[in-house]
């Protein structure tokens, strides 16, 4: 029996996919270059199928693969972002693929990247797109999805996806529980949903990684204050988190820290979050949102911010040496009402940076689209982020909401919903960064979205200096406020009195 999908590369990610594919209903031809890995999925498939026919079919080459499948092939790729791809791609191109054959890269492909070979492979096959997040629990029982490339193939693909995609219960938003092997969901609200053209699919899910970067930032700012800044164990940390995941910061990733802070190491019995060493990795997705918010003219300082501290904790060394030089303050230990009334204004704080960080990342979405000609629809995408992915939270449920509302809104602090928790929210935060200020935790992300806020709900800002500045030494020009708009002007600064000279206009 011919199969229906083809697979390539059996990491974490790709093995779990395949036995998600496979309890869908999916026959599956298999392929890594480790033929180890080849076994180890087979294996896992044979202990968790409950029928008697094998669902996955291990293969030994390239050609091998092609041969076990149904025409035109359709092709999975789970490999590292960058060469692999392309290499795999040249070697289905030497086993004989077709023009109608479509491969879907699942990796976090640098967006440019997709386009660009979309382009190239046209006469070999067609390139189709779909960024996966969930990591691997996401990959096995539901990830959400963000496919973009060609129709045609989006037409092959979608049952497929909508089949081993999370679900979202479409009353209340809520995802669906599915965690066990051989479990299917048919019912819901699948979180796969078509992107766009070529790149789209790929760009999405880089925004999604960098709100990702600012969601965990923030949370690690709030254990940091509450360590750092009032003493508290990660037990009590982890007791104030785990209520929190109860109001509007209900996520995916507090739900993952409360866990992580709670762990006990098996060597000393002591929480092993205090045993990791403090630097921080990071693949690029992160790196390449900041980079094109900046390209964009998007603000997306929280973003940004997220990756700089990565950055900053890699240079463990430095802080070492710097720590014993650079003074901070000395305050005395806080009462415990005091520290109740920090607990509170932290969680605002946190959760109003949160609101900025996907103000940000929607926005640069929208901007990036209308320079690359993509038509984005950002409630459904806020949809297929309510589940299965990495940032899933309740508040996605807001934004899609915000979304549902105007579709054509510039910035979710624009949308009435989230002015009101910004309004009834903000006094705290202020509150919570002077707090954390005071004590000498750093708490970037925390701070840059209070400043991005404060500068957002400016309607005037120093600008005006700055423009001034800037025709002083370089006659840049500049606009009025008192003359028609458009019209530039430029002074001789240095003579004092000398009238303003319209250059233009
Ligand atoms: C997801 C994750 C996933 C992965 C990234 C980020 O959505 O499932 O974003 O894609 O965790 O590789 O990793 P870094 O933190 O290493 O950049």
């Amino acid at each position: 029996v011919l199969c229906d999908i083809g697979f390539i590369g059996l990491g974490v990610m790709g093995k779990n996919l395949v036995l998600n594919l496979a309890d869908n209903g999916f026959n599956i031809a298999a392929f890594d270059l480790s033929d180890e890995k080849v076994q180890a999925v087979i294996a896992q498939d044979e202990a968790e199928n409950a029928t008697d026919t094998p669902r996955v079919y291990g293969c030994s080459s390239y050609t091998e693969l092609l041969s076990q499948l149904k025409a035109p092939h359709l092709i999975v790729l789970s490999v590292p972002a960058g060469a692999p791809v392309d290499q795999v791609c040249e070697n289905l191109i030497g086993a004989g693929i077709q023009p109608d054959d479509i491969i879907i890269d699942t990796g976090n492909s640098l967006w440019t990247d997709t386009v660009a070979r979309e382009k190239k492979y046209k006469s070999n096959f067609l390139l189709f797109s779909s960024a996966v997040s969930g990591g691997e629990v996401g990959a096995r029982f539901g990830p959400s999805l963000m496919p973009s490339g060609s129709p045609y193939a989006w037409a092959r693909v979608k049952p497929i996806w909508e089949a081993i995609a999370a679900k979202v219960d479409a009353e209340t938003g809520k995802p669906i529980d599915r965690t066990k092997p051989g479990q299917v969901i048919t019912e819901g609200e699948p979180c796969a949903a078509y992107i766009g053209p070529a790149g789209a699919g790929h760009y999405v899910k880089m925004v999604h990684n960098g709100i990702e970067y600012a969601d965990m930032q923030i949370i690690c700012e709030a254990y940091h204050v509450l360590k750092s800044g009032l003493n508290l164990t990660c037990d009590e940390i982890a007791d104030i988190f785990a209520q929190w995941n109860d109001g509007p910061l209900d996520s995916y990733l507090m739900e993952i820290s409360v866990e992580v802070l709670r762990h006990k190491s098996t060597d000393t019995n002591t929480p092993l979050v205090e045993l990791i060493l403090d630097k921080a990795g990071q693949k690029g997705t992160g790196l390449w949102t900041a980079m094109s918010s900046l390209e964009v003219g998007c603000p997306a300082p929280t973003i940004a911010q997220a990756v700089y501290a990565r950055s900053i904790s890699s240079f463990k060394e430095l802080r070492t040496q710097a720590s014993s030089l650079l003074e901070g303050p000395q305050l005395a230990p806080l009462s415990a009402a005091e520290q109740q009334q920090v607990i509170e204004q932290l969680h605002d704080a946190m959760y109003c940076a949160k609101i900025c960080a996907y103000a940000q990342g929607f926005q640069l979405m929208k901007l990036a689209a209308k320079e690359h000609g993509w038509v984005l629809d950002f409630a459904s995408i806020a949809k297929i982020w309510r589940a299965g992915c990495i940032i899933r939270a309740a508040f996605l449920q807001s934004i899609t909401n915000a979304y549902e509302r105007n579709e054509n809104l510039d910035n979710l602090l624009l949308d009435d919903f989230f002015v009101k928790e910004l309004n009834k929210r903000q006094l705290n935060w202020r509150k919570a960064i002077c707090h954390a200020t005071m004590q000498g935790v750093p708490i970037g992300a925390l701070s840059s979205s209070l400043a991005y806020y404060d500068s957002m709900r400016s309607e005037t800002l120093p600008a005006n200096l700055l423009q001034g500045q800037r025709d002083f030494f370089g006659a840049h020009t500049f606009e009025r406020i008192d003359k028609t708009a458009g019209k530039k002007y430029h002074v001789q600064w240095s003579t004092k009195g000398k009238e303003t000279i319209l250059v233009d206009g």
